[in-house]
């Protein structure tokens, strides 16, 4: 199975400066338990906000411009490269695509599932955005909503058949 994962504000943001403009304690609980013993696939950008590959499933670097080679962690030059070597170092795992905007947008046309995290603030100077797509080409699960100072719901997407 081969999914995106993602959490967008109201108006669609997920950056803002290199970064994800809100920070939500236990928000980012699902996707370590999604990916946990999976693999992640996440541009440049993203790793390098994260600075260190993810514990526990392989980390595929999209970058034109850095290599890595590691216990956990490689480098690929293009989406497709990526998906190669997820079946080469992690054969039958499940894959997520982590962002970014250009990742996400590439790999909407191959992604079996979208799992957004519809995140109820609204960013006015956010620079980085979810890509659209055509939600007649999926089926909508609406799963929990978690309150709080700001709160979210969880959202999953699956492509017909
Ligand atoms: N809310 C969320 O769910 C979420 C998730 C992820 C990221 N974000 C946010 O999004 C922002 C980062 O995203 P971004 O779109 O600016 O950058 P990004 O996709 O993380 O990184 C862009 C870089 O990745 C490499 N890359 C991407 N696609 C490639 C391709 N097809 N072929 C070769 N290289 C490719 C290039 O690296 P080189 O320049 O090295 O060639 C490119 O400059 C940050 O603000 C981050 O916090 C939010």
């Amino acid at each position: 199975m081969t999914a995106i994962i993602a959490a967008r504000s109201r108006n669609n943001v997920i950056g803002r400066n290199g970064m994800i403009p809100w920070r939500i304690k236990g928000e980012q609980k699902q996707f370590r338990e999604l990916t946990t013993g999976n693999t992640v696939i996440m541009g440049r950008r993203t790793y390098e906000e994260i600075g260190h590959p993810l514990p526990d499933r392989m980390n595929i670097i999209v970058s034109g411009t850095m290599v890595l080679d590691g216990e956990n962690i490689v480098s690929a030059r293009s989406l497709g490269e990526a998906l190669e070597k997820a079946e080469k170092y992690a054969p039958g795992r499940d894959i997520y695509i982590a962002g970014g905007y250009g990742l996400f947008r590439e790999a909407l046309p191959i992604a079996d599932k979208l799992f957004l995290t519809e995140v109820d603030i609204v960013i006015d100077d956010g620079d980085t955005f979810f890509p659209e797509f055509d939600r007649d080409d999926y089926i909508l699960t609406v799963g929990e909503t978690v309150g709080g100072d700001i709160s979210y719901t969880r959202t999953c997407y699956t492509r017909k058949k």
